[in-house]
């Protein structure tokens, strides 16, 4: 499961990915000590003080904006720290032990105790626990993850929560609320495919009056549908708006749903969402109110409500993309140039016995590249019967979003690729 068993063939136990010598490492203005597990990349430490989604102008501060204009009446929150414990990530959530999300293939480790967050929802006991009741929480957010144009190991989610008191008083509130709601939904242009709020494969949590869940996750769906109206539903579009509810699963949440909304031929997956485990609000001490939250991510939205082709091109500090945007308004993104490919192939042995992931060599690659490589594609991958070494073979793009590269220009990033590779995991090139 881990990527350690190529590091566990080598002498020494410091991170593949940081050099020989480092025992501590400076993040955000703070000295933390790096330990077997660290997977933490330079390249991903310079994103940290970046929070795009506070960048006056940049379209995930305005579509946050809108989200926030939306929810005018919740609390906005958006500087919480990305370094967190595990604990807070996933423990607190329920996420059992063994939850792939907690490999150190899968989440970006500083060390054993502290990691960047996965998710926004790593926030939600501390939130709750200051006693807010209705807010809305945007932060950047880490995972390790292949390379293409939709992937990036940064993105930005927000999350939004609303609790009720578990009292007839509370319920009245909900009740009200689902009035309001199914009154202003019922005169605009949308068709929504539901499924039912409990069901057996979807189940109200033991802890709950089932009229109570039931009526929490109703006004999850008519809020949350009002929402993708504020977001997709466009003055002048003829057709109805469509979303579809789905069953889904979260450790955190009972009844869990998924929403997709259809725009442009296509059902993209939105966010995801629930009522909240009882557990969770136990750990921060409110334990007489029940509710719902959500998860959605930023540039998912930004991407198809911007017309914006490849998820880099959020970085990017070229004028000709920023100056296109100003805060407030939603307009189409006009590509300024799309510059030319250049592929290159990289073949290798592992050492004996030893393993990489792709996430492993993702991370070298961006480390090393930064942003001029838009995909990486596995071409080859098999075990000699004989010997038992794994041979590998990856096609990497070159494609900047700015300007052309020249052949000479990649050669010498794809040979620094290839010594990395050497020099961290003990490849031999073939
Ligand atoms: N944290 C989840 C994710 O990143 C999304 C999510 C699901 C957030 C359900 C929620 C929720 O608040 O209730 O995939």
């Amino acid at each position: 499961m881990l990527s350690c068993s190529v590091r566990l063939s080598r002498a020494e136990s410091t991170p593949a990915v940081l050099g020989r010598q480092s025992t501590h490492l400076d993040i955000l203005g703070e000295r933390y000590a790096t330990d077997e597990i660290t997977n933490i990349t330079p390249a991903i430490i310079s994103k940290l003080s970046e929070r795009l989604h506070t960048q006056h102008g940049h379209p995930l501060s305005t579509l946050r904006a809108l989200i926030e204009g939306h929810y005018a009446d919740y609390t906005h929150l958006s500087s919480f720290s990305p370094l967190v414990t595990p604990f807070k990530n996933f423990d607190e959530l329920s996420f059992p032990k063994d939850h792939p999300g907690r490999s150190v293939t899968d989440s970006y480790y500083v060390n054993k105790d502290l990691m960047l967050r996965t998710h926004t929802s790593a926030h939600e006991v501390e939130v709750f626990g200051k006693g807010e009741t209705k807010w809305l929480l945007t932060a950047d957010v880490y995972r390790r993850d292949e390379i293409d144009g939709s992937h990036y190991p940064v993105f930005h989610q927000m999350e939004g929560a609303r609790i009720f008191d578990a009292t007839p008083t509370g319920m009245k509130e909900v009740e009200e609320d689902n009035e309001r709601l199914s009154y202003h939904l019922a005169r605009s242009n949308i068709v929504i495919e539901d499924v039912p709020h409990l069901a057996p494969t979807n189940p109200n949590q033991p802890e709950h009056n089932p009229l109570h869940s039931e009526l929490v996750a109703k006004n999850l769906k008519l809020s949350l549908n009002a929402l993708m109206l504020t977001l997709f539903g466009t003055s002048n579009r003829t057709e109805p708006l469509r979303v579809r509810w789905i069953e889904a699963y979260f450790p955190f949440t009972s009844p869990s749903f998924e929403v997709e909304v259809f725009f442009r031929g296509k059902w993209l997956e939105i966010l995801g969402s629930g009522v909240v485990r009882q557990a969770t609000l136990d750990t921060a001490k409110v334990p007489n109110k029940l509710g719902w939250a959500f998860g959605l991510g930023l540039e998912r939205i930004a991407m198809i409500l911007y017309s914006i082709p490849d998820i880099r091109l959020f970085w990017s500090k070229d004028e000709r993309f920023l100056s296109q945007f100003q805060q407030g308004a939603i307009t189409t993104f006009k590509p300024y140039s799309k510059y030319p490919s250049c592929f290159k192939d990289v073949s290798f042995w592992l050492p004996q016995e030893a393993n990489l992931h792709e996430n492993d060599f993702c991370d070298l690659i961006r480390d090393v590249t930064g942003d001029l490589v838009e995909d990486v594609k596995t071409v080859d991958r098999f075990v000699h019967p004989k010997t038992n070494r794994t041979s590998l073979c990856y096609r990497i793009n070159y494609r900047s979003m700015d300007r052309s590269l020249s052949n000479e220009e990649v050669n010498e990033i794809q040979s620094l690729v290839v010594s990395r590779l050497k020099d961290a995991f003990g490849v031999e090139i073939r």
